[in-house]
Protein backbone atom coordinates (compact mmCIF):
# COMPACT_ATOMS: atom_id res chain seq x y z
CA UNK A 1 0.00 0.00 0.00
CA UNK A 2 0.82 3.32 -0.80
CA UNK A 3 2.53 5.66 2.38
CA UNK A 4 0.17 8.08 1.77
CA UNK A 5 -2.56 5.63 2.32
CA UNK A 6 -1.22 4.35 5.19
CA UNK A 7 -0.85 7.93 6.68
CA UNK A 8 -4.39 8.11 6.14
CA UNK A 9 -5.82 4.89 7.83
CA UNK A 10 -3.79 5.95 10.62
CA UNK A 11 -5.84 9.70 11.15
CA UNK A 12 -8.75 7.85 10.46
CA UNK A 13 -8.42 5.17 12.79
CA UNK A 14 -6.76 7.36 15.51
CA UNK A 15 -10.25 9.55 16.48
CA UNK A 16 -11.87 6.05 16.94
CA UNK A 17 -8.92 4.25 18.56
CA UNK A 18 -8.76 7.15 21.77
CA UNK A 19 -12.41 7.57 22.31
CA UNK A 20 -13.43 5.89 25.36
CA UNK A 21 -16.31 4.31 23.94
CA UNK A 22 -14.76 2.62 21.89
CA UNK A 23 -12.36 1.65 23.91
CA UNK A 24 -15.11 0.27 26.19
CA UNK A 25 -14.49 -3.02 23.71
CA UNK A 26 -11.46 -3.72 25.30
CA UNK A 27 -13.27 -5.43 28.04
CA UNK A 28 -14.50 -7.63 26.08
CA UNK A 29 -13.01 -10.82 24.02
CA UNK A 30 -13.60 -11.68 21.13
CA UNK A 31 -12.33 -14.96 19.38
CA UNK A 32 -9.76 -16.53 22.09
CA UNK A 33 -7.47 -14.34 23.01
CA UNK A 34 -8.42 -11.32 20.63
CA UNK A 35 -10.72 -8.44 22.25
CA UNK A 36 -13.07 -7.11 20.62
CA UNK A 37 -11.15 -3.64 20.09
CA UNK A 38 -8.37 -5.24 18.90
CA UNK A 39 -10.63 -7.30 16.18
CA UNK A 40 -12.36 -4.37 14.97
CA UNK A 41 -8.93 -2.43 14.41
CA UNK A 42 -7.56 -5.35 12.55
CA UNK A 43 -11.13 -6.00 10.69
CA UNK A 44 -10.40 -1.50 9.90
CA UNK A 45 -6.97 -1.98 8.64
CA UNK A 46 -7.96 -5.61 6.49
CA UNK A 47 -10.93 -3.65 4.81
CA UNK A 48 -8.73 -0.92 3.91
CA UNK A 49 -6.22 -2.65 2.68
CA UNK A 50 -8.68 -5.31 0.15
CA UNK A 51 -10.31 -1.48 -0.64
CA UNK A 52 -7.04 0.08 -1.48
CA UNK A 53 -5.67 -2.67 -3.16
CA UNK A 54 -8.70 -3.67 -5.38
CA UNK A 55 -9.00 0.07 -6.23
CA UNK A 56 -12.59 -0.50 -4.98
CA UNK A 57 -13.54 3.20 -4.69
CA UNK A 58 -15.10 2.75 -1.01
CA UNK A 59 -15.36 5.89 1.16
CA UNK A 60 -12.42 5.56 3.71
CA UNK A 61 -14.04 7.16 6.00
CA UNK A 62 -17.84 5.39 6.31
CA UNK A 63 -15.62 1.54 5.74
CA UNK A 64 -13.23 2.57 8.76
CA UNK A 65 -16.31 4.05 10.80
CA UNK A 66 -18.38 0.88 9.80
CA UNK A 67 -15.88 -1.66 10.43
CA UNK A 68 -14.54 -0.25 14.06
CA UNK A 69 -18.11 -0.46 15.20
CA UNK A 70 -19.55 -3.47 12.84
CA UNK A 71 -19.50 -5.37 17.09
CA UNK A 72 -20.37 -2.63 19.34
CA UNK A 73 -22.65 -5.21 20.94
CA UNK A 74 -20.61 -4.23 24.26
CA UNK A 75 -20.75 -7.18 26.52
CA UNK A 76 -19.15 -10.38 26.45
CA UNK A 77 -21.25 -12.66 24.47
CA UNK A 78 -19.33 -16.01 26.07
CA UNK A 79 -21.23 -15.39 29.11
CA UNK A 80 -24.25 -13.30 28.04
CA UNK A 81 -26.84 -16.28 27.60
CA UNK A 82 -28.25 -15.68 24.22
CA UNK A 83 -27.07 -18.30 22.18
CA UNK A 84 -27.79 -16.86 18.87
CA UNK A 85 -25.74 -13.93 19.31
CA UNK A 86 -24.02 -14.59 16.12
CA UNK A 87 -27.60 -13.95 14.75
CA UNK A 88 -28.56 -10.92 16.95
CA UNK A 89 -25.16 -9.32 17.62
CA UNK A 90 -25.04 -6.92 14.11
CA UNK A 91 -28.36 -5.48 15.21
CA UNK A 92 -27.62 -4.46 18.61
CA UNK A 93 -24.51 -3.18 17.58
CA UNK A 94 -25.79 -0.94 14.45
CA UNK A 95 -28.63 0.93 17.78
CA UNK A 96 -25.55 1.19 19.84
CA UNK A 97 -23.61 2.91 17.38
CA UNK A 98 -26.37 5.06 15.92
CA UNK A 99 -27.03 6.04 20.08
CA UNK A 100 -23.51 6.71 20.23
CA UNK A 101 -21.99 8.17 16.98
CA UNK A 102 -25.20 9.29 14.77
CA UNK A 103 -24.05 6.75 12.14
CA UNK A 104 -25.58 7.45 8.33
CA UNK A 105 -27.94 4.56 6.50
CA UNK A 106 -24.87 3.89 4.59
CA UNK A 107 -22.76 2.58 7.74
CA UNK A 108 -25.45 1.43 9.61
CA UNK A 109 -26.27 -0.84 6.42
CA UNK A 110 -22.49 -1.99 6.37
CA UNK A 111 -22.96 -2.92 10.18
CA UNK A 112 -26.21 -4.68 9.99
CA UNK A 113 -25.35 -7.14 7.11
CA UNK A 114 -21.94 -7.88 8.55
CA UNK A 115 -23.14 -11.61 9.23
CA UNK A 116 -24.20 -12.80 6.42
CA UNK A 117 -25.04 -15.17 5.06
CA UNK A 118 -25.39 -16.11 8.87
CA UNK A 119 -28.16 -14.07 8.35
CA UNK A 120 -29.14 -14.92 5.27
CA UNK A 121 -32.13 -12.16 4.49
CA UNK A 122 -29.64 -9.41 5.51
CA UNK A 123 -27.40 -9.43 2.83
CA UNK A 124 -24.90 -6.61 1.46
CA UNK A 125 -26.19 -4.34 -0.29
CA UNK A 126 -23.18 -1.92 -0.89
CA UNK A 127 -19.75 -2.30 -2.04
CA UNK A 128 -18.49 -1.46 1.13
CA UNK A 129 -20.53 -4.03 3.04
CA UNK A 130 -19.40 -6.62 1.33
CA UNK A 131 -15.60 -5.55 1.86
CA UNK A 132 -16.45 -5.16 5.48
CA UNK A 133 -18.12 -8.55 5.71
CA UNK A 134 -15.33 -10.86 4.00
CA UNK A 135 -12.77 -8.54 6.10
CA UNK A 136 -14.74 -10.00 9.03
CA UNK A 137 -14.47 -13.39 8.23
CA UNK A 138 -10.65 -12.97 7.50
CA UNK A 139 -9.92 -11.73 10.17
CA UNK A 140 -12.03 -14.10 12.60
CA UNK A 141 -10.25 -17.42 10.66
CA UNK A 142 -6.76 -15.50 11.99
CA UNK A 143 -7.87 -14.91 15.51
CA UNK A 144 -9.39 -18.63 15.82
CA UNK A 145 -5.83 -20.02 14.26
CA UNK A 146 -3.97 -17.78 16.42
CA UNK A 147 -6.25 -19.37 19.71
CA UNK A 148 -5.90 -23.23 18.34
CA UNK A 149 -1.67 -22.24 17.74
CA UNK A 150 -1.57 -21.29 21.37
CA UNK A 151 -3.35 -23.68 22.89
CA UNK A 152 -1.37 -26.22 21.17
CA UNK A 153 1.98 -24.77 22.29
CA UNK A 154 0.80 -24.64 26.02
CA UNK A 155 -0.12 -28.70 25.34
CA UNK A 156 2.73 -29.29 23.73
CA UNK A 157 4.45 -27.94 27.02
CA UNK A 158 2.85 -30.08 29.43
CA UNK A 159 0.84 -27.10 30.20
CA UNK A 160 -3.38 -27.93 30.89
CA UNK A 161 -4.96 -25.85 27.83
CA UNK A 162 -7.96 -23.11 29.86
FE1 LIG B 1 -19.70 -9.56 14.29
FE1 LIG C 1 -16.38 -9.01 13.72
Amino acid sequence: MKKKDEIKFRVITKRYAEDDRVKHMQDFIQHGTTTTYDHVFRVSAIAYEINHVLHLGVNDEKLIEAAVLHDYYLYDWHNHGDHAHGFHHPYIAEENARRDFAIDDDVASMIRTHMWPLNLFDVPSSRGAWVLTCADKISALAEMREAHNQKSQHNKAGVPAT
